[in-house]
């Protein structure tokens, strides 16, 4: 079947958000579904939370692909969440080991951060108009300079230089394949590996949340896409994003 993403490209020398610019052209232009948006050098690239990203020009994968997921209720918005974050999870793991999705869609190498996501939905009418998601991959930096938790990239961890276009067509393939699955209200298929790959799935970590640190085990994520935690208590929290923190102890005695 022929891919419905990554048919048409935009290739930017510099803009401020991959995001921006393409929110800015959807507003104005007819893009197909798919389309991706990519930058060389972004000069205010946007993480979660009013976040920077940072990227050294010309190092990294730093693109953003316009969906119109119109048959999605935006209570299964976060299904999008799911889609992108497995595809980039397969193409990585084609190179790296230990690669998992830390909730809600950041992606992990061992416990490094190699990528980051940003979906942006325009909300029109109580339906999706368009999503836009935007990727952010470390691939050839080697130094990272702000204070972002743990980034790695993969040269960092294969001691090899990549291939951007190579690697960026590899990822658009494996975004591909989870839409697909998708449009094609397979649902079930994509919940699965997405909690196979869940980061600290299934053991006892440590986490804070407003009434303080606590172990906990993760379980899943439920349909509106937040976190579930089995306290040591036994009570099973739900958790928005920003409303839970891990917290990076190293495993005490008790821990398995
Ligand atoms: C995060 O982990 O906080 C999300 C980072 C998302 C970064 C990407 S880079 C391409 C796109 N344009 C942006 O301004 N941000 C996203």
């Amino acid at each position: 079947m022929d891919n419905l993403i990554g048919n048409t490209i935009i290739r930017l020398q510099e803009t401020e958000s991959t995001n921006n610019y393409a929110n800015n052209q959807v507003q104005t232009n007819d893009y197909p579904e798919g389309t991706v948006f990519l930058a060389y050098s972004q000069t205010a690239g946007r993480g979660q939370i009013n976040n920077k990203w940072e990227s050294e020009p010309g190092k990294n994968l730093t693109f953003s692909i316009l969906f119109y997921p119109d048959f999605l209720e935006i209570r299964d918005q976060f299904m999008l969440s799911k889609v992108v974050s497995l595809g980039i999870r397969r193409t990585l793991a084609q190179y790296i080991d230990d690669v998992s999705i830390k909730w809600p869609n950041d992606i992990y190498a061992g416990n490094r951060k190699i990528c980051g996501i940003l979906i942006e939905n325009s909300i029109l009418y109580g339906q999706i108009k368009n999503s836009i998601a935007g990727i952010g991959l470390n691939v050839n930096q080697e130094i990272f300079r702000s204070n972002a938790p743990n980034p790695v990239s993969l040269s960092i961890l294969t001691k090899k230089q990549f291939d951007l276009d190579a690697l960026l067509a590899q990822l658009l393939d494996g975004i591909d394949h989870y839409y697909k699955l998708l449009c094609s209200g397979n649902n079930k298929a994509i919940n699965q590996e997405f909690e196979s790959h869940l980061f600290r799935i299934g053991k006892i970590y440590s986490f804070n949340d407003e009434t303080g640190p606590f172990d906990g085990t993760i379980l899943g994520v439920n349909d509106i896409g937040q976190l579930l935690i089995r306290k040591e208590s036994g009570e099973i929290r739900a958790y928005h994003f920003k409303e839970v923190e891990y917290i990076n102890t190293p495993l005490n005695f008790k821990r398995q």
